[in-house]
């Protein structure tokens, strides 16, 4: 089947919903926050999920929606920086979607969420989040880096080299798969 979706991973503060959302502007795709389907099939917001009902319920209903959106087409997928770690998410996303990795270094990272309000991410609202990212960042590279072959640094590129790049990237990839 030729892919029609792209979907941007990576951790938070990558980029994954600026320049989605840009990507899906520019190639007359549908752009999805997978968040915003989490928020919406719980009823509550990311941190009211973590806080009430804990990380494992939120990852539950990470992967039903990566089932979901794996049947959609033509769409540009914002992923939350987790899904990597359940496997199975990966492999619904790669049905239908080009899986595209933005990185970025943790100062960055730290850098861009803080102007943003920690209070958003549960996962990094104490009070070293520049510690938690490096450690989380330590075990999940790895995870990212196996994702998938297509990688792109965000911590130096303006937003529109970065969509620029994600283009080509998906241009190529699904003449390759042709
Ligand atoms: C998470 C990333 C967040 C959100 C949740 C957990 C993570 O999404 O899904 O707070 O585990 O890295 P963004 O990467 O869009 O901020």
């Amino acid at each position: 089947m030729k892919k029609s979706n792209i979907a941007l991973i990576g951790f938070m503060g990558t980029g994954k919903t600026v320049i989605g959302k840009k990507v899906a502007e520019k190639l007359g795709k549908k752009f999805i926050e997978m968040d915003d389907l989490i928020v919406k099939k719980a009823g509550k917001s990311i941190p009211r999920i973590f806080k009430e009902n804990g990380e494992i319920y939120f990852r539950e209903l990470e992967i039903q929606v990566c089932k979901e959106v794996s049947k959609l087409e033509n769409i540009v997928i914002s992923c939350g920086g987790g899904v990597v770690i359940n496997k199975i998410n990966l492999d619904y996303l790669n049905q239908s979607s080009i899986i595209i990795c933005l990185n970025a270094s943790p100062e960055v990272i730290y850098e861009r969420i803080i102007k943003e309000g920690k209070q958003k991410r549960p996962l990094l609202d104490n009070p070293d989040p520049l510690k938690t990212i490096i450690e989380i960042l330590e075990f999940r590279n790895p995870l990212y880096r196996h994702a998938t072959k297509y990688h792109i640094d965000t911590s130096y590129l303006s937003i529109d080299q970065v969509v620029d790049e994600v283009i080509n990237i998906y241009k190529k990839a699904i003449s390759e798969n042709t």
